[in-house]
């Protein structure tokens, strides 16, 4: 079992992608921890997990607070004697063309792609150095490797949470913690029906740009992540990994 009694927070873990994280992790004998502001939601997945065999706690928080997030961190690396491997799912879409775009939906998409995924790393990373030990993975997104001319404020947070990927891997690396991100392309999991609703033709504009003409399963996120957070991966920081069905080819 790869993660054996490993500490994994995954925030974001009672959504579509962050469940499958989680019980991807629980299944190599992880510690879970899903932290989510969904307590219902993230309730299943616990259940879900213990049901299969696996370990998994529920952390009911808004991550926009950043009191509350440094508390709950702070909680969990007390009561489980660290954290391992945090995992950040959290993210937010609103499709809409860029000049009906108001500012507060910029600020939001900054807040709650951007910000929420600083302020996790922020909290961790004392626990990590402390422990010489860490993996972080964000997930970031294609469209933040690309125009998305009906998502803008999206993308460019998206493509932010790229940039701090590198600066905390460059700033951490000393310390024995790796930081990494992964870039999904349309993927068959909550954010997909959200888009779907503000416009339904979403998925057939997008398959013609994928190589591989279907949209991505959740598992097939989950697999670089935990890849991300291996030993397979020992020697890779700072990088942002593609899982777009060859949307975007760097
Ligand atoms: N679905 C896609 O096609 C797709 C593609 C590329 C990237 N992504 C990224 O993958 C991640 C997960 O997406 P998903 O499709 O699973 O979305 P989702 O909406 O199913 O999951 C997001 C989770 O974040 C939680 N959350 C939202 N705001 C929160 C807050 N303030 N505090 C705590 N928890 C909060 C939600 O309750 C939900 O469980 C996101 O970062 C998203 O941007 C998704």
């Amino acid at each position: 079992m790869e993660f054996k009694d490993m500490v994994v927070v995954v925030a974001g873990g009672a959504g579509g992608i962050g469940a499958n994280i989680a019980q991807g992790f629980a299944r190599e004998g992880g510690i879970t921890i899903i932290l989510d502001s969904a307590e219902e939601e993230a309730q299943r997945v616990a259940r879900e997990i213990e049901s299969g065999g696996g370990k998994a706690s529920v952390v009911v928080i808004d991550a926009t607070k950043e009191e509350k997030v440094q508390d709950a961190i702070a909680g969990i690396a007390e009561k489980f004697g660290g954290i391992d491997v945090l995992v950040n799912s959290i993210g937010w879409n609103k499709v809409l063309p860029f000049m009906e775009t108001p500012e507060s939906i910029w600020y939001r998409s900054v807040e709650l792609n951007l910000m929420v995924t600083v302020r996790l790393c922020k909290a961790v990373l004392p626990y990590m150095i402390n422990q010489k030990f860490g993996r972080i993975i964000n997930i970031s997104s294609q469209q933040g490797r690309r125009a998305a001319p009906q998502a803008a404020p999206y993308a460019a947070s998206k493509a932010a949470v790229i940039s701090v990927t590198k600066s905390l891997a460059a700033l951490t690396a000393e310390h024995n913690i790796r930081v990494n991100a992964v870039c999904p392309g349309v993927v068959d999991a909550g954010l997909t029906k959200q888009f779907m609703k503000d416009s339904p033709q979403y998925i057939e504009e997008m398959l013609p740009q994928t190589p591989m003409r279907r949209i991505c399963q959740p598992e097939e996120v989950a697999s670089v992540v935990m890849f991300l957070a291996s030993e397979k991966s020992s020697y890779m920081t700072g990088q942002s990994l593609s899982a777009d069905g060859g949307t975007v080819m760097l």
